[in-house]
């Protein structure tokens, strides 16, 4: 039998019984059941996999994925939905389930057919390029300051690799051993950041049914990392700030306080100083954070690494084709290329390729770059990175593409017209924070908007 997977279990309907457990056993998985969002969320870090039941329009298959996102994990999800709902099947597939089971369907073979899915993803090693003498350098650097168990700040552009050194700082410290926790503080509300940081004691507002450690808990022993700590609410700042400096803090709710044992590790690609003298960010904290600080290079200061990091994306994303080979013409325009978007856009450019090329051979007609002509929305560089970018998603041109496609639009033609951001935010009746989260998803997938970013 193989080595037991840990599974987060959410029906809202039916009941796990004994008999359905073992079948479950037998597959190798070992259930773990939860009845509601709040008591997945706590849960998240201790499973390999979650599995839903989903009803009617599958929102709770985005709900767990946000929470997903949110607690920085990369968790497969595989839905359960009745035999004969054959679109919410399809439907949970495009939005991002690994695999749909029939509700109804406790056969061991199907089971085990999802732990053999999940498998590879654990097994994977992580790798990365430090190739070019600037990036040798910072990685020596880095695995000094780990050592040192300094509060350290990242910063660095956009897509450079802030959360790949963090974990090189967690992976080369004393406290490797321990766990590593990251926070987005970009992508949720106020109330929800204190809550994901502090915690809660059961009953300390409505819809707190059970305790939670927020993630300084969770992290204890090991490495917090915060990132995008520059868009941190102004108020818990002034908590944050608090708690680094007493290394206690109280959940909320609580009467007694606990003790912090976390190395922090921020990052954020926020011009800080700037965000101190308008006041966004205190200047308090921004010295406490920063005891070292290291800044990631862009990816066209260390041009050395550029094809390592392609060779490294095309075995890591198309590894049934390997070994790759990258040809001149290739080769060159990645060499020359300015990389506005860092390691991500190589990234993207690579997957592109691999969807493009049907063979073991990367050409330069392979290569599609990210788009950043946003200052001239009708020209045709522009216009045609942005459907190369749409087509990447595999699964077709979907609801889900085709609505980012369209936001995409909206976002570059409201910063276009705005002399700010802020006023572009209030173009599209979203908050300043909103704006900014949304272009970091549509980063994601694939669109930059690198002199957008400027304003
Ligand atoms: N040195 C590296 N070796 C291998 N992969 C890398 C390296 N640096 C970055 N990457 C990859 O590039 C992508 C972006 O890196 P990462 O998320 O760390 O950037 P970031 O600076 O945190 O970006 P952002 O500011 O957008 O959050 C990731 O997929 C990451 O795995
Ligand atoms: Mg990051």
């Amino acid at each position: 039998m193989p080595a037991a997977f840990e599974v987060l279990w959410l029906d809202p309907v039916e009941k796990l019984d004994s008999a359905m457990r073992a079948r479950l056993g037998e597959a190798g998985l070992r259930v773990v059941v939860v009845s509601t969002l709040d008591e997945l969320n706590a849960m998240l870090r201790r499973v390999h996999m979650v599995v839903v039941r989903l009803f009617e329009d599958g929102c709770l298959l985005a709900k767990v994925r946000g929470l997903i996102a949110e607690n920085m994990l990369d968790l497969p999800v595989v839905c359960r939905t009745d035999r004969g709902a054959l679109e919410l099947a399809v439907a949970a597939m495009r939005n991002g389930a690994k695999h749909v089971v029939a509700a109804d369907d406790w056969n061991v073979g199907s089971w085990t057919h999802v732990q053999s899915l999940m498998a590879p993803v654990k097994a994977q090693p992580q790798t990365f390029v430090f190739a070019d003498p600037v990036s040798q350098k910072l990685l020596v650097l880095a695995q000094r300051v780990a050592q040192a168990e300094v509060t350290t700040l990242l910063t660095g552009p956009t897509g450079a690799g802030k959360e790949v050194l963090a974990r090189i700082l967690h992976e080369s410290s004393p406290r490797r051993t321990g766990p590593f926790v990251g926070l987005n503080c970009a992508a949720m509300p106020e109330s929800m950041i204190e809550d994901m940081l502090f915690g809660h004691e059961k009953g300390a507002f409505t819809g707190a049914l059970k305790d939670y450690s927020g993630v300084f808990e969770q992290a204890a022993g090991g490495t917090l990392f915060l990132d995008e700590i520059g868009e941190m609410p102004i108020r818990l700042q002034a908590k944050l700030l608090r708690v680094l400096q007493e290394r206690q803090l109280t959940r909320l709710g609580a009467q007694t306080q606990v003790n912090v044992d976390v190395r922090l590790v921020a990052a954020t690609n926020r011009d800080l100083k700037a965000a101190i003298e308008s006041r966004d960010f205190r200047e308090d904290l921004y010295f406490r954070i920063s005891t070292f600080r290291l800044r990631l290079p862009c990816l066209a200061e260390r041009p050395l690494d550029i094809m390592p990091l392609a060779q490294l994306m095309l075995d890591t994303h198309g590894a049934e084709r390997r070994p790759w080979t990258i040809t001149a013409d290739a080769e060159a325009l990645l060499r020359t290329h300015a990389w506005p978007g860092n390691v991500r856009e190589l990234s993207n450019v690579m997957q592109r390729a691999l969807v493009l090329s049907h063979s073991s051979l990367i050409t330069a007609a392979h290569l599609s770059f990210d788009e950043f002509g946003v200052l001239d929305n009708s020209s045709a560089e522009n216009r045609v990175p942005l459907s190369a970018a749409a087509a990447v998603d595999a699964r077709g041109p979907d609801l889900d593409s085709a609505v980012r496609v369209s936001q995409h639009r909206a976002i570059l033609a409201a910063l276009r017209a705005a002399s700010s951001r802020n006023e572009a935010a209030r173009v599209l009746g979203i908050s300043p924070r909103t704006l900014r989260y949304k272009l970091a998803q549509l980063k994601d997938h694939g669109f930059t908007l690198a002199m957008a970013e400027t304003a």
